[in-house]
């Protein structure tokens, strides 16, 4: 059996992901290795040091595995495979242990859900034929009406439109995304043992945690009825049988002490936290926090409601500010205040970055400073902002399945700028990236703003280097201290405090000895400006 490569980690830090900073990297528009333009493995490899620099205890990257790309790779066509525009698994493999000996941990994406057509089974699935062994491992039905020709049921794609497609068989199978990927039938045997399986493979390349695509969804009504609101259990959201699966799954993770995060959205508290209890899922992504909109008093509710719903299952929280699949965060908070738009992007909405950045600089350090795990998407730490891509550019299929009227995520997922003074500011490729970037991407070059005090990047590095080196930061308990409604201000042990203003006018700072960092500069009498956070020591 391969033996994970030696860790130069403390092995004592069993515990390292209850408080870890862990960042996020779409692989494909990280860095380009190989000029070709897309991202890659070597790209990231010639990135370590970076990241180091950076700061961050881990990495997550999101799917890298055979892939046609029909929804960036979480259409998975061969989970031991690396797709060839990434590399290969020996480098995978390498660059696990490259970032282990750096200290830095490594998590994978698994998409137990779906998997692409041009997976192995179900390309099986459609030669055999209906009424097949091949066929059960995923839902194929006939349709309704006099010739089948309505879909088996009426739910709503999470991309929109029908999740049913049919063949020229008259079978339709079911999928929850794009049409490319058809949902699997996680009540059959041979699904949950495949799973199984692609966990040890990779707990066994030294891999450190999971990340859970789509975890609430795997398990579906085997009559696959109609939905009707408010029907309990919901035919394929959040079903009781999912927590016996991810049971079994905690157990293969205990023998490597590896953990996983469960890409869980649940609005009900209740429902969430039962995925967290003690012998399932370490951690969840936390969309509470990233759905609030820049207001004291929601975000207050939020993170008060975040704390009161792990206490009872000892999980820690984690704090998401934004991903692969979300407006970035500078665009998001120079908006109005509308919250989380996910689905209710528009082109043309009317943005302030400049706003937003100062948002986002404040919200850097209160996310960092609450208690638990913090994750951080590939260029927020250099301040980008969304993207409007060309309509003729666009690949999401979420922009197509919307009819056209969504922009997608692709915005969010533009090649990073690494060197002002480069070619495709730097991203490594001879040719135009996959996807094209604006012509400001320059300005927010990872080398331009390491020489610069007041850049976004110096304040992430400086802020991660003290939520390690500093006491009081990652988990542990947390108390509000009395302020003006429109403030922010909490205590950690030893003395740690953050501050954060949302109101209009500036405010006093509490009574401290010390102040740690700052997103912005006190004004003229030492009171924190709107929209700006400190770290003090009192
Ligand atoms: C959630 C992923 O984050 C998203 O990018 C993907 O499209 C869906 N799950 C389907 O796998």
């Amino acid at each position: 059996m391969r033996q994970p490569s030696p860790a130069p980690l403390e092995p004592a830090d069993k515990n390292w992901w209850r408080d870890a900073a862990i960042y996020q990297i779409y692989v494909r528009s990280f860095a380009d290795g190989d000029g070709d333009g897309t991202g890659d493995l070597a790209g990231v490899r010639a990135r370590l040091p970076y990241l180091v620099e950076l700061g961050v205890d881990a990495i997550w990257f999101t799917p890298w595995y055979l892939s046609p790309l029909a929804d960036g790779g979480y259409d998975v066509a061969d989970y031991r495979t690396i797709d060839p525009a990434f590399g290969t698994l020996a480098e995978a493999e390498k660059l696990i242990a490259e970032a282990r000996e750096r200290g830095i941990r490594t998590i994978i994406d698994v998409v137990p859900n779906h998997v692409s057509d041009q997976h192995a089974w179900f390309k099986a699935a459609l030669a055999a034929g209906p009424g097949s062994p091949e066929r059960e491992l995923f839902h194929f039905r006939t349709g309704r009406g006099e010739h089948g020709e309505i879909p088996p049921n009426d739910w709503i794609s999470e991309f929109g439109g029908t999740p049913w497609t049919r063949l020229d068989d008259g079978e339709w199978y079911l999928h929850l995304f794009a049409t490319e990927q058809p949902d699997l039938n996680w009540a059959h045997p041979a699904v949950r043992q495949e799973h199984e399986d692609v966990l040890r493979f990779w707990f066994e390349r030294g891999v450190a945690g999971v990340r859970i695509d789509s975890a609430a969804l795997l398990a579906k009504d085997p009559a696959l009825p109609d939905f009707t609101v408010g029907r309990d259990p919901h035919p394929f959201v959040d079903r009781d049988e999912l927590h016996d699966i991810y049971r079994s799954w905690r157990a293969i993770a205990d023998e490597y002490d590896a953990v996983f995060v469960g890409e869980v959205w649940l609005p009900d508290t209740e429902r969430f936290i039962r995925y967290l209890r003690p012998d399932e899922l370490h951690t969840a992504f936390n969309f509470t926090f990233l759905a609030c909109p820049w207001d004291a008093e929601l975000l207050r509710a939020a993170i008060d409601d975040t704390v009161a719903e792990h206490a009872p299952v000892g999980a820690p929280a984690t704090w998401v500010l934004c991903n692969h699949d979300v407006t970035r965060t500078v665009t998001r908070y120079g908006r109005e205040a509308t919250g989380f738009d996910f689905a209710a992007k528009a082109f043309g909405t009317p943005t302030d970055t400049e706003l937003g950045t100062r948002r986002a600089r404040a919200a850097a350090l209160l996310s960092l400073a609450l208690p638990g795990a913090v994750y951080l998407y590939q260029g927020e730490e250099l301040g980008l902002p969304e993207v409007e891509i060309p309509l003729d550019r666009i690949q999401d299929p979420m922009h197509f399945r919307s009819g056209g009227t969504d922009p997608g995520r692709d915005g969010c997922r533009v090649p990073l700028p690494w060197t002002a003074d480069a070619p495709y500011a730097g991203f490594g490729s001879d040719t135009e990236p996959w996807l094209p970037q604006p012509e400001s991407w320059s300005s927010y070059a990872a080398d331009l703003q390491s020489g610069d005090a007041d850049s976004m990047l110096t304040l992430y590095r400086e802020a991660l280097r003290l939520r390690r080196t500093e006491t009081g930061f990652g988990d542990g308990p947390m108390s509000w201290l009395e302020t003006d409604p429109a403030v922010l201000a909490f205590s950690r042990e030893d003395g740690l405090v953050c501050v954060v203003n949302l109101g209009e006018e500036p405010a006093e700072l509490p009574a401290h000895t010390g102040v740690l960092l700052v997103s912005g500069a006190l004004d003229p009498e030492g009171r924190l400006p709107r929209d700006t956070a400190a770290w003090l020591r009192n």
